[in-house]
Formats: structure tokens, C-alpha cells, sequence
């Protein structure tokens, strides 16, 4: 929704959007795209009305087609290396809460390894790896960048 809502920014882009999870029925649910009013309380109305419609049950929304196309829905376990090519962007949020730090380190140098030169990584509040991130450029508390260090 961002994206679109930003396209002209984009407009030289090919843009390709990943979405990963270990579990099989996470990537079911995530292919679904079904969510209830309060999981959307963030979305602003005019998104809202313009990538979901409204399902019989008047409490649940679910994602357009037009938006969901732009994301393919991989299985991935974030503690083996990421087999894509390089990302621009990765954002991961609300995962690593409960691993222990051993497997924290080795989903952080997955990520870092699976990010362009350049490339941004955007941390949810409770995965718990800001002090990993020595090796980034830190922006803000949750943004950080991947720069070749002098
Ligand atoms: C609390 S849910 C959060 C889901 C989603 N990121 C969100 O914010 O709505 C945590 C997810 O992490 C996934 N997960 C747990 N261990 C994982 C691993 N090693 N690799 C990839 N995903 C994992 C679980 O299957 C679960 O769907």
C-alpha cells in the first residue's frame, strides 16, 4: 500500500514483494488476506477502502487481488541463508521475541547478508537485536543501513 501510494517515487522500479514464513499455515493465512477491524485499526480509511473489501461478515476484511498480486508468499526458515538475490528492503517484525541470542546473531547475519549494499533493514520493536545491529548504519531506532564502512 505504501509503495502504491508512493509509485511515482518508483516509477523506473520493478518492484517485487516477499513475504516469508516458516509455517505452512502462516503463508495460507498470509495468501488469504483476511483481517479483522482491529488488526487494520492502523490503516488510514482511504487505504482501507481502496485495497480491501468488505467480506459477509461485516467484521472481516480481505486484500484486494490488484494488491495481493504484488506479493509472493515464500516458506523460509530466517535461520538458514536467505537463496534470493539480494534486497533492497527487509522488514521483519514480531519473529525473534522468543528466540535465544545464539539464534538471534544467526538470523541477523542472514538478514545482513541477504541485504544490497545500500540496502535497509526495518526492525519491529520486540525482535530484541538492537545491540546486533553494531555493523549498520542506524537512522532511526528502527531503520538501519547497510553501507561499506571506511
Ligand atoms: C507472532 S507471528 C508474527 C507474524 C508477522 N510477522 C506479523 O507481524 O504479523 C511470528 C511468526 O514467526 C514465524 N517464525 C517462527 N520461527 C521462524 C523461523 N525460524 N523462520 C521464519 N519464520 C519463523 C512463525 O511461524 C509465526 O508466523
Amino acid at each position: 500500500m505504501c509503495l502504491l501510494k508512493n509509485q511515482l517515487y518508483f516509477q523506473n522500479w520493478s518492484l517485487e514483494i516477499i513475504g516469508t514464513d516458516i509455517s505452512e499455515d502462516a503463508l495460507v493465512s498470509a495468501h488469504k488476506g483476511i483481517y479483522n477491524q482491529r488488526s487494520l485499526e492502523a490503516v488510514e480509511d482511504k487505504l482501507l477502502q481502496r485495497h480491501f473489501s468488505k467480506m459477509e461478515d461485516e467484521t472481516l476484511w480481505q486484500v484486494k487481488s490488484s494488491l495481493k498480486e504484488m506479493v509472493e508468499f515464500q516458506r523460509h526458515n530466517l535461520m538458514e541463508p536467505m537463496k534470493l538475490p539480494p534486497f533492497d528492503c527487509i522488514f521483519i517484525r514480531n519473529v525473534l521475541i522468543y528466540f535465544d541470542a545464539d539464534s538471534k546473531k544467526t538470523v541477523v547475519k542472514n538478514l545482513i547478508n541477504a541485504l544490497k549494499d545500500g540496502g535497509y533493514l526495518v526492525v519491529g520493536p520486540s525482535e530484541g537485536i538492537y545491540d546486533m545491529l553494531g555493523i549498520l548504519k542506524k537512522h532511526s531506532t528502527f531503520l538501519y543501513q547497510k553501507v561499506n564502512k571506511i
